[in-house]
């Protein structure tokens, strides 16, 4: 076969030595996971609201205490929900790109199976109080090497597959995930078995604010980056609008990103130099989001009516979180600012930040994922598409209501706490109506997520059939790329 044909054969087509394409029951495996935890993780995340708005609620059971609910709803939402949506669209697309089935097949379920099962253990654990201190590396130490254990062995296979595909050129979300999977296990490293046994004082904290800073940058913006950049082409037909564009975002993010750590300490004891670089790469940021998203608005160039007609809803999940990933990669850089530090870093402005990346950008990313595999692996047309749009119509409106709340209300806090007018707890008392709001947005989200689940339950047991799609268009994608690619290097050696 050649690697055309690969490309453009459906996935089930074997390949010469009889292993198809795209393993479908690893991916069905990855999926089945990835409903779980879209239940599960923002159900604690609904909880702990609750929470908030009446301590009492629940009061006595140890488990669902503030502390733990918030980790674990945390931990839940990024290495269950977003993480193993992320991993089934790179079962189904690193194949594709790469012309050839994945290797190490075994791995790759030993990965899949290791990471699910710490993950759930490891969520177990921080109800049950075993907490490691470190902020967004929390699960003990025993979960961390199962969780190393099963992470290296789930990106071995995939890296082993992009090391000798057939296909020539690294279509652009190759270059994310490779990157992504590779920061990330060295920043594993830092965050599970360096820091907490490491340095204390301000130096811990510095090297805290550079790992929490690449899980978000490291991991899930280059993970989700790349499923962007390869399912957008494919659902609207259309070339990516700029290779020199996703060269120069790609780059200027491994450039900048592993600077910022800081920023999550500013007007900390950490040397005032190391806060001014922060900030400085931090307003640099902009030059990669804006090249990603000049390239998804340009893709979109002719392509609405496919957006705003019909029932594509990988198209609008796509959409959707690209305009909450603006939003929030505009706030982010003046958030960074010592000026609005002052305003927002002990308020509820962060959390609306923290929701609207991980949440509007990032989890809509994976739903995407969701819908787009499951009738172009599956063969299943999404059962109910009136169900879909409930679910796209919650998210929007819910996470509208959630990301105002905590917004306004961040600001309300850190204006009456900078101007001392009041006290720390009257601050709290007057921000409790807009906690109340930011449950009612969080429980549409989390109703229009078991809408979302059930629909795909539903496609998976009775769907309609749906054809592949017009399987040829993963091919196109890469040889439009792949001349944009060429021309780019002619371009450059003139
Ligand atoms: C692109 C430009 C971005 C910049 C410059 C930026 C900047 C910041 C800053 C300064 C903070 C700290 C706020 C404080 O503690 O007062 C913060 C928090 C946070 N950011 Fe971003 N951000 C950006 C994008 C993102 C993205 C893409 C994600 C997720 C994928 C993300 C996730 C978070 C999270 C989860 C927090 C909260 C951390 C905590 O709980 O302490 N940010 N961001
Ligand atoms: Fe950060």
């Amino acid at each position: 076969m050649t690697v055309e044909q690969a490309l453009a054969a459906p996935s089930s087509t074997p390949t010469p030595n009889g292993q198809p394409l795209v393993d479908k029951n690893l991916i069905k495996a990855w999926l089945c996971f990835t409903l779980f935890w879209t239940i599960v993780g923002p159900v604690l995340g609904l909880v702990a609201s609750a929470k908030l708005d009446d301590p009492y609620y629940l009061a006595d059971i140890e488990w669902l205490q503030f502390g733990r609910l918030r980790i674990a709803h945390v931990n839940g939402v990024i290495f269950g929900l977003f993480s193993t949506a992320i991993f089934a669209m790179m079962t189904y697309a690193v194949p594709k790109l790469c012309g050839r089935p994945l290797a190490n097949i075994r791995a790759a379920w030993g990965g899949m199976i290791l990471i699910n099962g710490s993950v759930l253990l490891g969520e177990v654990t921080l109800l049950g109080g075993y907490v490691s201190a470190v902020e967004a590396g929390e699960y003990g130490l025993i979960i961390d090497i199962l969780l190393t254990i099963g992470f290296v062995t789930a990106i071995v296979p995939f890296l082993q597959t992009i090391v000798a595909r057939r296909v020539n050129r690294m279509y652009v979300a190759l270059w994310y995930w490779t990157a992504g999977m590779l920061w990330t296990a060295i920043n594993f490293v830092l965050g599970n078995y360096v820091l907490p046994y490491g340095p204390g004082g301000s130096t811990s904290a510095a090297l805290h604010g550079f790992y929490l800073h690449n899980v978000v940058g490291l991991w899930i913006t280059p993970m989700g980056l790349g499923a962007v950049y390869y399912m957008l082409p494919v659902v609207t037909r259309a070339p990516i609008y700029s290779h020199k564009l996703s060269l120069l975002g790609f780059w200027a993010l491994a450039l900048f990103y592993p600077l910022n750590g800081v920023h999550h300490y500013i007007y900390s004891p950490i040397a005032d130099w190391a806060q001014t670089i922060a900030i400085a790469a931090s307003m640099m940021l902009i030059v990669p989001v804006w090249a990603f998203s000049v390239n998804v608005w340009g893709t979109m160039q002719g392509q609405w009516a496919k957006f705003t007609s019909g029932s594509n809803y990988t198209l609008k999940f796509l959409i959707l979180g690209g305009v909450w990933y603006l939003i929030t990669c505009f706030q982010g850089p003046f958030e960074a600012l010592r000026g609005m530090q002052r305003l927002t870093h002990f308020g509820e402005f962060n959390v609306g930040h923290a929701h609207s990346a991980v949440f509007g950008a990032f989890s809509i990313w994976a739903m995407a994922c969701v819908y787009f595999i499951v009738p172009k692996v599956f063969g299943r047309q999404i059962w109910s598409a009136k169900l879909a749009a409930w679910h796209y119509w919650l998210e929007i409106i819910g996470f509208a209501i959630m990301f105002g709340a905590l917004t306004i209300a961040g600001f309300q806090q850190g204006t009456q706490l900078l101007t001392n007018d009041v006290s720390w707890v009257e601050s709290m008392n007057g921000i409790k109506d807009f906690w109340v709001t930011r449950t009612l947005g969080g429980t549409m989200m989390d109703v229009g997520l078991a809408f979302f689940v059930f629909n795909i339950v539903m496609s998976f047991i009775c769907g309609k059939p749906a054809e592949e799609g017009p399987t040829g268009a993963d091919a196109e994608l890469v040889r439009s790329e792949g001349a944009k690619a060429e021309a780019t290097e002619a371009s450059v050696k003139e």
